[in-house]
């Protein structure tokens, strides 16, 4: 198959051993010979070029947040952000709790298992941010109408842009559903215990904020963690006190004074601190509630303290089936009835 590699007249001028090498590719020992290295060869290269690529490293979160050094104006980004896709009708009936999740373009299973387990038993929306020449937009149209629980605004979904979408949140919320009693903030990799959620929210019926407070956290500063904070965004040394954004809970009532205050207070990355720390509690000292049923974590065993969690974090959408069918079986049993699992709480 290569006896043709050189023309007549290039071979006329070619040497002994290139003459060899040609003979040689075009005899079937040669062809075997090719077949086998060509194919290394090519793995090697691919390999090369991934492990290259892996050494390089990332862009550093500094350079990302850098759009917060031209302004740090929550207004200035909610009016130059436009609203894509959201759903005709919302908040039709009376809402008790409207549930907000952070979610983003690739997490179609994280949603569709939110829709089969907690998420039918509350108003539930996910909130996503794309770019309008996107070719994932027009999946996410379709999941839209098929659903009718998507708003997606024109943004860069990423991690470091978190406050901006829950600031996107909060204005849709307040817009579109301005009498539900509470909002729950909280991410695709929570799951929710609806019946553990009632008692908690009756429980906290006058407080004006509540979730699971940490205290006295040390701002990550390292650049290169995902909640790197850096000083130049926020300079204490301490963040005394806010509440987890794997799920916290505004009153309805004071959902309004945050969200406007937040307009006036300069961004920093970190969602939670934001809102919770400096907008509600350093400007305007509305009080953080701490309860520890709204778990950040994960319970370390599996039994009854389950029933006992309103929010449990960091689950695959694998996991949260397989949670989701033992805690409706929990419900029943009696013995945890009787078992008092609040010591099992973190
Ligand atoms: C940031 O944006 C707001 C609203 O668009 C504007 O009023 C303000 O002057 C801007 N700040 C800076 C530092 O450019
Ligand atoms: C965050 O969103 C703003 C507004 O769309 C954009 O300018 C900025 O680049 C985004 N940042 C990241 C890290 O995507």
């Amino acid at each position: 198959m290569f006896t043709s590699c050189f023309s007549e007249r290039q071979i006329f001028f070619i040497s002994m051993r290139r003459r060899r090498i040609c003979k040689f590719i075009g005899s079937r020992k040669g062809f075997l010979f090719l077949m086998v290295t060509l194919p290394i060869f090519y793995a090697s290269w691919q390999l090369s070029h991934v492990v290259g690529q892996a050494l390089i490293p990332p862009p550093p979160p500094d350079q990302i947040l850098h759009h917060f050094r031209a302004n740090r104006s929550l207004v200035h980004y909610l009016d130059n952000i436009n609203l894509l896709i959201e759903p005709s009708s919302v908040c039709q009936k009376k809402v008790p709790v409207l549930i907000l999740v952070t979610s983003t373009p690739s997490h179609f299973r994280h949603r569709d298992v939110i829709r089969n387990t907690w998420g039918k038993h509350q108003e539930t929306y996910f909130f996503l941010g794309l770019s309008q020449d996107d070719d994932r937009l027009a999946d996410a149209y379709i999941e839209a109408k098929q659903h009718s629980d998507l708003i997606v605004h024109e943004f860069q979904d990423h991690y470091q842009n978190l406050t901006l979408k829950v600031g996107l949140m909060l204005q849709w919320a307040l817009d579109r559903c301005p009498r539900a009693e509470f909002v729950f903030k909280t991410d695709d990799d929570v799951l929710l215990n609806p019946r553990t959620l009632d008692t908690v929210l009756a429980d906290n019926k006058d407080a004006a904020l509540f979730g699971y407070k940490k205290e006295n956290s040390i701002p990550h500063r390292d650049e290169y963690t995902k909640w790197y904070l850096p000083r130049w965004l926020y300079n204490e040394d301490l963040i005394p006190e806010y509440l987890s954004g794997t799920g916290y809970i505004i009153n309805g009532k004071n959902l309004k004074e945050i969200f406007t205050a937040s307009l006036h207070i300069p961004l920093i990355n970190m969602e939670d601190v934001y809102f919770t720390y400096l907008v509600a509690k350093r400007a305007l000292e509305l009080p953080l509630t701490h309860d520890r049923r709204l778990s950040p974590y994960k319970p370390w065993i599996f039994t009854c303290p389950y029933k006992n969690y309103a929010s449990i974090h960091s689950l695959s959408p694998e996991e949260m089936e397989s949670i989701w069918s033992k805690i409706q079986s929990l419900g029943e049993s009696k013995f945890c009835n009787y078992f008092t699992s609040e010591l099992l709480l973190y």
